[in-house]
């Protein structure tokens, strides 16, 4: 393939401009024909790395791809067209990246119509997307994470004029709603709440990869939440690089706790949400939290260290007494949250007494889990420009903090032995078949026997022990009953069987209806009692068929009857959709 004159290169010092105005775009789901007709029938594969804004930009591509004809497949050899989605957050996920787009040169050998899109944050950064091509001549078109929404022009303009192209725009200015998106789970979904972050912490390259902060409209983010309750999803989780800043930049006195109430008044089984900022997570948020039970008592709350002095160099905006007074907050009004956090170890000047601060600000929020992260330095963010530390000393305190997290790790696992928690099974574990993994409602995965058609409910099941990283239990309830809950819960969701069983509910409360059932009753009984008598029973049959007549002819009824094969065609769907 040639290579396009017209390629759009980010710059990531552009990327820190708020664009004057926010437009919310609506997506047409348009496919260009010529491209469709190139794509129909061939299969696509997609490799995602990094955070949930990526898994969720995956289901979005392929959404797109769908729209296009394709199907997906999970074998990299027999993809006609593969999507690499990257993450810039540390060096290691980048360089992972590499060794994805070489093994693809095959694909490319074998197949001459064989395309390679490359994604995701990496391609935000200053100079690799052109260094990539040079590279890998076998990339056909670099996207930046502004414009997944454009997959479908900018492929066709590869194919049309078989050149490839790289379009990485530094910023955007509009927020796009009505993507298409095969979303990877039937059960648990990632709903976008804002785009970007301006919080730039000195470490992070975020900011600069997905820009500026950008809230949807509320409106926007409960109407697919509420798409989601209708269909049956058991789990929601909130996304944005900070939610507690959510609403901000929309002026209009939407803040993060009124969504989540919102949200969680759909009566969702189980939402979460990610990523806290902890300076700003509000007394408001607490209240919510505490309020509404189908918010579980999980909080993800990064402090990133447990040194004042760290903190202020890491550009996070708060102290280490701030950040242990909100837990205190948050552990007075919801006893048994589960906290969790991330933490960098070896940031730029991070001394022994600071280091120290960390483990025992561990010791002391005993969490119930944490990530832990080697600093790494990210090209164009301000802790890159610091004096960097010796890796040796990086690596002894990752060491050291990592036995601290998996002490209260083990302490927090070991008070739910022998209580019944409400766990959402993903499906059989990958050692052992028989066995399922699922979540608590605090996040502790854990594993239990039972069948798989379990996969996608909420089942109760009684903690027995412990292990490194899960906790094993017992099925608490019958499988079978637990399956039948199931089905009930579909029903109970499914707009149109709502409907169905509202109008059944009406027709059994309505008196002109009740007075007809009684009148087709009675002339039936008297159609029977008269069937010697010619005459009478000629008499009684007309009333009968009138009053059946009329009963068709109900608005309610006639409703309820046009729905019936609708039903028909739902309820065999639930049953499918059911394993
Ligand atoms: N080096 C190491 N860890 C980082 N994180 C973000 N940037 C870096 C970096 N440059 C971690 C933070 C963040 C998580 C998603 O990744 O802890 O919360
Ligand atoms: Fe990165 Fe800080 Fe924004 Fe989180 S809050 S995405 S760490 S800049």
């Amino acid at each position: 393939m040639k290579k396009s004159k017209n390629n759009i290169l980010p710059n990531q010092k552009e990327a820190s401009r708020r664009p004057e105005h926010i437009s919310t775009v609506i997506d047409p789901n348009n496919v260009p024909a010529f491209l469709k007709s190139y794509l129909e029938g061939k299969l696509f594969y997609i490799k995602t790395f990094g955070c949930q804004a990526n898994i969720r930009d995956e289901e979005i591509m392929a959404g797109y791809l769908s729209l296009a004809g394709m199907t997906r497949t999970e074998d990299p050899k027999m993809a006609d067209l593969a999507v690499i989605n990257t993450c810039a957050v540390r060096e290691n996920a980048e360089d992972k990246v590499f060794g994805e787009i070489g093994s693809f040169k095959v694909n490319h050998q074998r197949n001459k119509e064989f395309l390679l899109v490359i994604a995701g944050c990496v391609m935000q950064e200053d100079g690799v997307a052109l260094q990539l091509t040079h590279t890998y001549p076998w990339i056909s078109l670099i996207i930046g994470t502004h414009d997944v929404h454009n997959l479908l022009p900018l492929l066709n303009n590869v194919v049309k004029k078989q050149q490839s192209l790289i379009n990485v725009r530094s910023f955007a200015s509009e927020i796009v709603e009505n993507m298409p998106s095969n979303r990877l789970s039937s059960f648990q979904a990632f709903v976008n709440i804002s785009y970007g972050c301006d919080k730039y912490c000195t470490y992070c390259i975020v900011p600069y990869t997905r820009g500026r902060e950008r809230s949807r409209k509320a409106i926007d983010v409960i109407n697919e939440c509420k798409k989601l309750s209708d269909e049956g999803y058991k789990e929601i989780c909130l996304l944005g690089q900070n939610v507690n800043s959510y609403g901000l930049d929309l002026d209009d006195g939407t803040n993060f706790a009124s969504l989540l109430e919102e949200v969680a008044k759909l009566g969702m089984p189980r939402v979460k949400f990610l990523t806290s900022y902890p300076s700003q997570f509000s007394d408001d948020m607490i209240e919510v939290m505490a309020k509404y039970s189908n918010i579980v008592p999980w909080l993800h709350f990064p402090v990133q260290s447990g040194s004042t002095s760290c903190l202020k160099r890491m550009g996070r905006r708060y102290t280490r007494e701030e950040y242990l007074d909100k837990v205190r907050k948050i552990r007075e009004k919801i006893p048994n949250i589960a906290l969790t956090t991330d933490i960098i170890v070896g940031f730029p000047g991070e001394t022994d007494e600071e280091f120290e601060d960390t483990l025992s600000l561990c010791k002391e929020v005993r969490y119930s889990s944490a990530f832990t992260f080697i600093y790494s330095a990210r090209q164009g963010t301000p802790a890159a420009k610091m004096e960097q530390l010796d890796p040796a000393i990086q690596h002894e305190r990752f060491d050291r903090l990592k036995a601290v997290i998996e002490e209260t790790t083990a302490e927090h696992s070991l008070t739910m032995v022998g209580k019944t928690f409400d766990v959402l099974v993903i499906g059989p574990s990958k050692k052992n078949g028989e066995v399922l993994t699922g979540y608590a409602d605090n996040g502790k995965p854990v594993n239990f026997k039972g069948p798989e058609y379990l996969t996608g409910c909420i089942v109760p099941v009684k903690i027995l022990e412990t292990h490194v990283y899960a906790l094993m239990g017992e099925l608490a309830e019958d499988p079978l009953i637990l399956k039948a809950k199931e089905v009930a819960f579909h029903m109970s969701r499914d707009p149109l069987l709502k409907e169905y069983l509202a109008l059944d509910e009406a027709i059994r409360n309505d008196e002109s209806i009740k007075a007809i059932a009684n009148k087709i009753v009675i002339e039936k009984k008297a159609m029977a009692e008269n069937f010697t008598n010619s005459e009478e029973h000629s008499k009684h049959k007309a009333n009968y068929i009138e009053a059946l007549e009329s009963l068709k002819n109900n608005p309610l009824v006639s409703n309820r009857n046009e729905l019936i094969s609708l039903v028909e065609e739902r309820l065999l769907a639930i049953r499918d959709s059911i394993r």
